[in-house]
């Protein structure tokens, strides 16, 4: 196994593995490892079939359900596609097409969930000529940098993180039905986290995050948007370009990510499994 780093404070691409096999603990030990150091970790043409790409993620903890039944046939999936059925595409101005732009926003995957994700496992199954790429950040790095005051500022912050918030403001939202949109309500999250593997603080925002509880919503808004923009720069930014087959692994604790936009007229179809927050009371879990 091969761990190659990006340019950059996250990121690392692991060749001359293949995680269609069985891995042994001390392998998995080392991936992990290696996804604790980096925070995104690239595994180039993997192909995975689906239960290879859910039996690698079980290995890091249990899995989430989505927040809706529409656009996947297995519960453990997110289908990120603008392909119907029938195989035409979805406008991206479609209803459809919204709720899929929602990702290219800064976000960190379930934050909006009263038990945050811990990981996403992307695999790219259908990939557009051009465009489509997934960008990441790194918030440990960005909290590092931050002013003393200002880390000392935000040390007991709590943010408001809401999907109907941040989704409204894209469109899209009918494609959860009522039910679905009930079951989000907003809930509350500290601005800065300290990951309980490595002991590392960052923040914890991105466009879920609504506003700061206690402080006057748009100031605050408008802090939390300026924090992401100074956040998501380089050189704690990295950017993958996809090929078919190949599986991206996040740490969601630590790390932003959004989708860059592609041809309206091209497929882009990927699969996504989401690990959920360690704790023992989540009723996300599956
Ligand atoms: C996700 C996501 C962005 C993309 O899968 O959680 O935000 O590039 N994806 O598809
Ligand atoms: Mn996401």
């Amino acid at each position: 196994m091969d761990i190659i780093p990006c340019e950059a404070t996250l990121g690392a691409t692991i060749t001359g593995i293949d995680l269609s096999t069985n891995l042994d603990d001390e392998t998995f030990c080392a991936i992990e490892a290696a996804w604790h150091q980096y925070g995104v970790l690239i595994f180039p043409e993997q192909n995975l079939s689906d239960d290879q790409h859910i039996a690698f993620s079980r290995r890091f903890g249990e899995l989430e359900r989505m927040i809706t039944k529409n656009f996947t046939d297995r519960e453990e999936f997110a289908w990120l596609s603008n392909v119907k059925e029938d195989g035409t595409l979805w406008p991206h101005k479609s209803e459809h097409g919204l709720y899929l732009e929602g990702n290219r926003g800064w976000h960190t995957d379930s934050s909006f969930k009263p038990v945050p994700a811990m990981a996403s496992l992307l695999a790219a199954h259908q990939v557009p000529d051009t465009g489509g790429g997934t960008e990441f950040a790194d918030m440990r790095s960005a909290y590092d940098a931050l002013a003393g005051e200002m880390q000392d500022y935000l040390e007991d912050k709590i943010a408001v993180h809401s999907y109907l918030y941040s989704q409204g403001l894209v469109g899209g939202l009918s494609v959860l039905d009522e039910a679905e949109q009930d079951a989000l309500p907003p809930v509350e999250h500290a601005v800065v986290r300290t990951h309980p593997r490595t002991g590392r603080k960052s923040l914890y925002l991105g466009r879920h995050a609504s506003h700061i509880k206690g402080e006057d919503k748009l100031e605050s808004r408008a802090l939390l948007q300026k924090l992401c923009d100074d956040a998501c720069q380089a050189p704690w930014t990295i950017t993958h370009i996809w090929g078919a087959g190949d599986l991206v692994i996040w740490d969601n604790r630590c790390m932003l990510h959004r989708g860059q936009t592609w041809p309206g007229d091209q497929a882009r179809v990927m699969a996504r499994t989401t690990i959920a927050g360690e704790t023992t009371n989540n009723e996300w879990t599956l």
